[in-house]
């Protein structure tokens, strides 16, 4: 049988994605430092709870040993949001926030990528965001640390594709779940937002997980060190938003 790792498991994408996999016959494991959901995440799916902090990388290569197999799959899917204007966000909230997206992916993935390079077989995907490729107002340093695994999934490809693994990257945009769930209950912005999108609605959990079962399948295995924005168009539609002269 198939073993995925998906760091941030309880959340909304990681538990649509771990749903997602089972389906097409992996057995999961949930790392996640979030004790109450993890453990009603792990119900709802049929996947292993696993209460680990990414940054704590004795804690994951714990984890790692004591889920029993150097995994098929790994999704770096555990991130935080802490936005705030540069000029105001504490120091401590910026560092946070690179520990977390950006170290705390290498930490899985190198932990995973030791074993996978040794079977020469392995797939990584690490969960970016639309921020990667364009920054939005009061980000703080999250851009930044999307944008930094971005880079890091192609050195990781670059360093281990010889050896065997695949890394990809998945970009989501405006999505209706997880930590955006608070940002569309307003209808207000609800609106705008599926306005915005050229696709004319909000991404879906389902949208990202049925993107993470395609990379981590054969049918995806030249796509090698790619960043795959799963966005229904928003971040290629800057121009529409600039007045134009009408010409025939
Ligand atoms: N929801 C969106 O609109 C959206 C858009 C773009 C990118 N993303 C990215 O998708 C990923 C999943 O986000 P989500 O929307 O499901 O958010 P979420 O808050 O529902 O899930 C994130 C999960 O990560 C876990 N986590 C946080 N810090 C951790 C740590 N140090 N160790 C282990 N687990 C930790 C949390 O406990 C949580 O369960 C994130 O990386 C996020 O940046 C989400």
């Amino acid at each position: 049988m198939k073993t995925a790792i998906v760091t941030g498991g309880s959340g909304g994408l990681g538990r649509a994605c771990a749903k997602a996999l089972i389906e097409d016959g992996f057995r999961v494991g949930l790392f996640d430092m979030d004790t109450g959901s993890l453990n009603e995440a792990a119900a709802e799916t049929g996947a292993e709870a696993f209460v680990v902090d990414v940054t704590d990388e004795p804690a994951v290569l714990a984890a790692m040993e004591q889920f029993g197999a150097v995994p098929d799959l790994v999704v770096n899917n555990a991130g935080i949001g802490r936005f705030a204007p540069l000029l105001d966000m504490p120091i401590e909230t910026f560092r946070l926030q690179l520990d977390v997206n950006l170290v705390g992916a290498f930490i899985v993935a190198r932990a995973a990528a030791r074993g996978m390079v040794e079977r020469r077989s392995g797939v990584i995907l690490n969960v970016t965001s639309i921020n990667a490729i364009t920054t939005g107002p009061g980000s703080g340093s999250y851009p930044a640390s999307k944008a930094g695994l971005a880079k890091l999934t192609e050195m990781m490809a670059l360093e281990w594709s010889a050896l065997g693994l695949r890394v990809n990257a998945i970009a989501p945009g405006f999505i209706d779940a997880g930590l955006s769930t608070p940002f569309f209950a307003d209808p207000a912005v609800r609106s705008l937002r599926e306005q915005a999108v050229p696709s004319k609605r909000l991404g879906l959990s389902e949208d990202i997980a049925n993107t993470v079962c395609f990379l981590a399948s054969d049918k995806a295995s030249y796509i090698n060190g790619h960043q795959l924005v799963v966005d229904g168009g928003v971040s290629v539609s800057l121009l529409t938003q600039l007045p134009r002269e009408a010409k025939s």
